[in-house]
């Protein structure tokens, strides 16, 4: 064990029967948060943080984990003792496990010193807490540590919210003051070398697991930082999972397996958090493995299995606001890589332009994906992506273009009860007059809701035997799978009542 004990010899040998004052000590011996490894070294903290974990039998239960006043302020003293005590800079030198085992020998020693009375059970949750704010991201780590959460909330430094299941839930971790919540979030943003404070208050950032991160800080967020963490899956949804969870039906399945081998250009449209980059995802998935594919993300998060596969990400400008690489730099520059697919994570301003004419140019397939609540919606929002991007087009001309370039828009939708589903397969079919026409191959529509809340609906088809892009999967040698999908799906009228023999 090491420590600075040589500067502050009284920090351990100064049993204080418990309870323990908490002492008021601010900004204790911590090194700035890029120093340390492997996650930069603690930043200073007042107090530790009031982490909130399950209670033992129910360790991941955030939602009911709370502690007494007086655990948090032995963990006061403990950790203050232990920022006296060890040497931060010998620390950063260790690996995790060896910093970890460091920590947890000297608190150990402290809890043993300061006579503390606490069962093995909360010594052993405070080990973890302590451990967890010197090197990981404190109070967070229990949420990170878990698969089931697909978002992570923090409102200020006293309200945390996830998202498990569909389902969004307060859960009761807290931390120590706003102070302590803004330290972390500084700690997640220096390891992508940014930074977060009053003067540039919003910044993206990256976990090392590859979670994406916002975070908004005050002056402009009001109640303290807002951080907001989407949870990386190390083993993204497949396409055979969104028919297990009933997002979409096995014949609507092989109808998207073969819109995305067939090189219909795609655009996947949804609200946050619909599920749309796990759809495209899902799509690429189709991808035959002699292709070239260029993806352009903001933050990577896409997990292409083909081989060929140059992948690309944006990037923010610089503290002083230069060295900015739009997602437009990168969709031209993609032009250029001799791209056979282009996918763009998030078509979300000029590169609409650029993305079109990709698509119009002979890079058949490509994909994106926009917010937006209808395929209709979709349309009319690419329309006015280009037209904000200083394009001096007409609209019908822009529509023209749309109509040349997009073969199918995909809706996903988050629906009020949780769960997530396809709602649309619809094609752009050309132009009536200034209107672009769509058709609904497939669409989802609720027809109720159980007693526990739940909605009950059906994916139908809406009769089309010979999508647009027949053609296309003919000269796949597709058109048998896609005959047998179409006509396989339920077909429903518009008012619900099922369609004679139309299923074949
Ligand atoms: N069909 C589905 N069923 C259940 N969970 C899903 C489904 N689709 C996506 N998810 C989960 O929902 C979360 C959000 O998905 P995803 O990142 O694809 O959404 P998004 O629309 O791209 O969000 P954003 O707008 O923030 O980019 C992820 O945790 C993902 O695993
Ligand atoms: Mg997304």
């Amino acid at each position: 064990m090491f420590g600075k004990r040589t500067n502050d010899p009284s920090s351990l040998a100064n049993p204080a029967p418990k309870p323990v004052a908490a002492p008021k000590k601010a900004g204790a011996a911590a090194p700035p948060p890029t120093q340390a490894a492997p996650k930069p070294a603690a930043a200073p903290a007042q107090a530790p943080p009031a982490a909130s974990a399950a209670p033992k039998p129910e360790p991941e239960s955030e939602k009911q984990r709370s502690h007494s006043e007086e655990y948090y302020d032995v963990k006061t003293t403990v950790f203050n003792a232990l920022i006296d005590t060890i040497d931060l800079t010998q620390l950063s030198k260790l690996d995790a496990v060896a910093a970890r085992e460091e920590i947890r020998d000297i608190v150990s020693e402290i809890i043993q010193l300061k006579n503390v009375v606490m069962s093995i059970a909360e010594q052993e949750e405070l080990l973890e807490d302590i451990c967890n704010d010197v090197l990981g991201y404190g109070p967070l780590e229990p949420l990170l540590a878990r698969d089931d959460i697909a978002d992570i909330m923090v409102n200020g430094a006293s309200t945390t919210f996830i998202e498990v299941e569909g389902k969004v839930q307060k859960t009761g971790v807290r931390f120590a003051d706003n102070t302590q919540l803004m330290n972390i979030c500084q700690r997640i943003v220096s390891q992508v070398g940014r930074r977060v404070d009053e003067s540039s208050p919003i910044c993206d950032a990256r976990l090392p697991d590859g979670s994406r991160v916002n975070v908004i800080a005050p002056p402009l967020a009001i109640d303290g930082a807002a951080l907001t963490i989407r949870k990386f899956k190390k083993d993204k949804l497949k396409l055979e999972q969104l028919v297990k969870f009933g997002s979409i039906t096995p014949e609507a399945k092989a109808i998207l397996e073969i819109i995305g081998r067939v090189r219909c250009n795609v655009l996947i449209s949804g609200g946050t958090g619909s599920g749309k980059t796990t759809l495209l995802n899902c799509l690429t998935g189709s991808i035959d493995t002699d292709e070239r594919i260029i993806t352009c993300e903001d933050s990577a998060e896409l997990q292409l299995q083909q081989p060929h596969v140059v992948r690309l990400e944006t990037r923010p400008p610089n503290l002083e606001g230069e060295g900015e690489i739009t997602m437009r730099n990168l969709v031209k520059n993609c032009l250029r890589m001799r791209p056979e697919r282009i996918i763009v994570g998030e078509v979300r301003g000029p590169e609409a332009f650029d993305l079109l004419q990709a698509m119009n140019t002979g890079h058949d397939g490509s994909m994106g994906t926009l917010h937006s609540n209808s395929p209709r919606e979709a349309i009319s929002r690419l329309e006015s992506m280009i037209m904000m991007g200083g394009f001096a087009l007409p609209v019908t001309t822009i529509r023209e273009m749309i109509v040349g370039s997009v073969d199918v828009i995909v809706q996903a939708s988050r629906l009020r009860d949780g769960s997530r589903k396809i709602t649309h397969i619809t094609e752009v079919m050309g132009m009536e007059g200034e209107v672009v026409t769509l058709q609904n191959l497939i669409v989802y529509e609720i027809t109720g809701e159980d007693a526990n809340g739940k909605l009950i609906g059906r994916h139908r088809s809406t009769g089309i035997s010979r999508p647009a892009f027949w053609e296309r999967a003919s000269y796949y040698g597709e058109t048998d799978r896609l005959a047998e999908a179409l006509s396989a799906s339920e077909v429903y009228d518009e008012h619900g009542n099922p369609v004679g023999d139309a299923n074949g």
